[in-house]
C-alpha cells in the first residue's frame, strides 16, 4: 500500500513541475531573468561538444532560451562521434538536429581530426584542443562560450577534456572579453530526477545572487525530444528513457568559470 503511494506522490510531483514549467518559461521566466538581461544582450555564444547528440542531450535548455532570444548560436563539436564507426552517419544527423533546435546548419562545424576520436580511454590534447576552439572564436567574434564542467555530465573522458581545452582557451587568452560558462553536472538523483529538478535549479541563481550562475528552463521540452530523434542512430529505448526522465531536458544549470 505504502508504494502505491509513493508512487503516485512521485507521478504527481512530475506533472506538477512539468506544469510548472510550461507555465514558469511563459510567464514568470523572462522576470526573474531580467537582472542578468545586461549580461546576455546580443552575443554571439559559441557551444563546445565532445560529440553528435551531446547538443540534443545535455543543453538544449540553454540553446533554446538564446535562440529565441535572438543570440546568435554557434556550435563546435569535436568529434564525428566515430566509436562505433557510424561517424559519417553522426555528421550529418548533428546537422538535421541543429535544425530542430533553430540553429541554422552553417553555424554548425564539427571537426575530425585524427587525434580527437570518440571513445572511453582516448585522451585528447588540450592544446590541440585549445588552438581549434580559439580559432573558432576568432572567426565567428565570439564574447560567451558554454560547455562541459570538469566532470561532463556522464564523467565521459571526452567531454572532461574539451572542459580543460576550453579552460586553457581561457587562460591563454587572459586579456580578451569573453564569458565562459560551464554545465554543472547534478548528482545521479538530481540528474534522473526530469522536470521535478528545475525546483533546485531555480534556487541556485538565487543563493548565488552575484551572478555566478544561471539557470535556463526549458521553454520548448518537446524540441528536445525531437532534436534527439534526428539522432537516428542513437535514437534507442535508452535514450529515449533518457531524455525523458533527464533533468538536462528540462533545465541548465551554467556556472561562470574565472
Ligand atoms: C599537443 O598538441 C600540441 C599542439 O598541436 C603539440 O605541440 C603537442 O606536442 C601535443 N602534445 C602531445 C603530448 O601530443
Ligand atoms: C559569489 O557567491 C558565491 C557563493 O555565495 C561565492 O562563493 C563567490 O566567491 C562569489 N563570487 C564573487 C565574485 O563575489
Ligand atoms: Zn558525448
Amino acid at each position: 500500500m505504502a508504494w502505491i503511494v509513493i508512487i503516485a506522490s512521485v507521478i504527481s510531483v512530475w506533472i506538477l513541475s512539468l506544469f510548472k514549467l510550461l507555465l514558469f518559461s511563459r510567464f514568470s521566466f523572462s522576470k526573474h531573468f531580467n537582472h542578468n538581461c545586461r549580461a546576455l544582450q546580443k552575443r554571439n555564444v559559441l557551444l563546445v561538444i565532445a560529440h553528435p547528440d551531446d547538443e540534443s542531450m545535455f543543453f538544449t535548455p540553454a540553446i533554446n532560451f538564446l535562440t529565441s532570444r535572438g543570440h546568435n548560436v554557434q556550435i563546435l563539436c569535436l568529434s564525428v562521434g566515430d566509436a562505433d564507426g557510424k561517424g559519417h552517419i553522426r555528421k550529418q544527423e548533428l546537422f538535421q538536429a541543429c535544425v530542430a533546435l533553430k540553429v541554422p546548419m552553417q553555424q554548425v562545424k564539427i571537426v575530425n581530426h585524427p587525434d580527437l576520436q570518440d571513445g572511453f580511454g582516448k585522451v585528447w590534447n588540450h592544446s590541440l584542443l585549445a588552438n581549434i576552439i580559439e580559432e573558432e572564436i576568432t572567426i565567428h567574434c565570439i564574447n560567451m562560450v558554454i560547455t562541459f564542467d570538469n566532470y561532463g555530465v556522464s564523467g565521459h573522458c571526452n567531454h572532461r577534456d574539451v572542459h580543460y581545452g576550453v579552460c586553457k582557451v581561457l587562460y591563454d587568452t587572459l586579456q580578451r572579453d569573453i564569458e565562459v560558462w560551464e554545465l554543472v553536472s547534478n548528482n545521479i538523483l538530481r540528474k534522473y530526477s526530469g522536470p521535478v529538478d528545475i525546483w533546485l535549479s531555480m534556487l541556485w541563481p538565487i543563493l548565488h545572487s552575484n551572478e555566478t550562475m544561471q539557470c535556463f528552463v526549458n521553454e520548448h521540452p518537446r524540441r528536445s525530444y525531437l532534436a534527439m530523434a534526428q539522432h537516428s542512430s542513437q535514437w534507442v529505448w535508452f535514450r529515449k528513457l533518457f531524455v525523458t526522465l533527464s533533468s538536462y531536458t528540462y533545465v541548465n544549470t551554467l556556472r561562470k568559470i574565472k
